[in-house]
């Protein structure tokens, strides 16, 4: 028995590039959450579900310009540096890190400070549609817990990690874990504690494996993380091959590429998440599709830290689990909307190069762009299938994580002079669309924004 149905036209991506609208779909949630049944004119058993659904009096229509989506998956994102989101772009990564991101995250340590914070960014991420986070928090262990607490509180799900970073020459001595031994430790606590939150029974939030980057871990924390990553089967994330600096770093250390060096230390599994891998080569698309793990594009931070544009394209081509990330705050905005177009705009920067004194045939990279549909993909199903979870698509079984798009709400900058195909208006909300236009915000099952029907 469905708890409650929501009604009208919903819009999904069932691969990169494949999109599904239902003009009149009907869909059933189930107590816990989760999409009971979805089903339009015309499909068996519609008009039975649809019987059930007027009669349960519980039931959401949408207007007839609205749309509902799938909640945004972002992939990838800085909890304790959304107070400076906006600010030093102009820094080279490793000056940033030093100069601006390591003197505020150690900040963190002040619990007051982290839940003003964190309490700030949560409710900026649903206003925004991003149902769903991967979060990067900081080494301290009780601000991160805080950070899952506030997102059981407002319901978003969560994936975060307590950052683990050790190495004296490259963390500052005032912000890093004591030890390899101790951060080890500590990412196991903090998995344990999450899991045994109040409110957590349905593992809404989730703990995750953070070494930072490779050249902020010593081997011995590398190594330690790859066995607790594969004797938990916990997720894992981490940057990999972000910058020529920082995939040289690497290179010089271990002679391997970032790919290659995690899988060494075992933190490349089905559960691991590299954000920006904007320098993986074919051996490591290769390895990175064999183990089944994802990346996190992040095309927005990439323009200011990453010295190249990621070939997204030819990872998915490959095969490899994608999906897409603000990187608040290597990125500035908020949005996974944002983040959405920024991707395609990136894509047809690589596709058709970007200096106009190289000539036009050997500017760019012919083959590289991406489409409205697949930059959806990537904001939804995409983040799901890189975490391994069941979101992200309207399908039996999944959670029922949506958005309530309209076009019409005010302070929107979507408009119509006349009547369109859903397709064309969900190309315009991909574009155009912003906080102002969603409408509602369901969280497995939850309403955690809007009007309650
Ligand atoms: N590499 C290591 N730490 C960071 C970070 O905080 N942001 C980005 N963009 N890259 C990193
Ligand atoms: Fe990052």
């Amino acid at each position: 028995m469905a708890s409650f149905y929501v009604q009208g036209c919903f819009a999904h991506a069932i691969a990169p590039g494949e999109i599904e609208i239902v003009p009149d779909g009907l869909i059933a949630i189930a107590d816990d959450g989760r999409i009971e049944d979805v089903s339009a004119p015309g499909r068996p058993e519609h008009e039975a579900h649809a019987q059930r659904a007027a009669a349960s009096g519980a039931i959401t229509k949408l207007g007839p310009r609205q749309m509902l989506t799938p909640g945004f998956v972002d992939l990838h994102i800085h909890a304790p540096q959304w107070p400076q989101a906006g600010t030093a772009l102009h820094l080279s990564l490793a000056d940033w890190l030093r100069g601006k991101t390591f003197p505020l995250e150690v900040r963190y340590a002040d619990i007051a400070f982290a839940r003003r914070v964190y309490d700030s960014l949560v409710d900026t991420l649903i206003a925004n549609g991003t149902t769903t986070a991967l979060y990067f928090a900081t080494i301290h262990a009780e601000a991160s817990l805080a950070l899952a607490e506030i997102c059981l509180a407002r319901g978003q799900r969560a994936f975060i990690g307590k950052v683990a970073m050790d190495h004296p020459d490259s963390c500052p001595v005032y912000y890093r874990d004591a030890s390899a031994a101790e951060a080890i430790a500590a990412t196991s606590d903090f998995i344990a504690r999450v899991a045994s939150l109040q409110g957590n029974e349905s593992k809404l939030a989730q703990g995750v494996i953070t070494p930072r980057f490779i050249p902020s871990c010593t081997d011995a924390l590398l190594e330690g993380l790859g066995d607790l990553a594969q004797s938990t089967g916990a997720a894992v994330q981490t940057h990999c091959s972000e910058s020529d600096w920082e995939a040289g770093h690497v290179r010089e250390r271990f002679g391997l590429s970032d790919s290659h060096c995690l899988h060494r230390f075992g933190l490349m599994t089905r559960r691991t998440v590299l954000a920006h891998s904007n320098f993986i080569d074919d051996a490591d698309m290769a390895l990175i599709a064999e183990r089944g793990a994802g990346v996190a594009h992040c095309p927005l931070s990439n323009f200011y830290f990453a010295n190249s544009v990621f070939p997204l394209r030819k990872a998915l081509e490959k095969g490899l689990h994608v999906g897409l990330g603000t990187d608040i705050s290597g990125g500035p905005s908020p949005s996974m909307f944002d983040a959405c177009r920024m991707a395609i705009a990136a894509s047809r920067g690589l596709n058709d190069g970007v200096d106009p004194d190289v000539a036009p045939e050997s500017r760019g990279r012919p083959g590289s762009s991406i489409d409205f549909r697949t930059a959806f993909w990537l904001a939804t199903a995409g983040g799901g299938q890189a975490l391994d979870a069941p979101i992200g698509q309207f399908k039996p079984g999944y959670q029922f994580d949506a958005l309530l798009l309209d076009p019409d709400a005010p302070g929107s900058n979507v408009v119509s002079f006349d009547a369109e195909e859903p397709e064309i208006l969900l190309q315009k909300l991909i574009y155009n669309a912003g906080r102002a236009n969603i409408a509602s915000v369901w969280i497995g099952g939850r309403q955690v924004r809007g009007e309650r029907a």
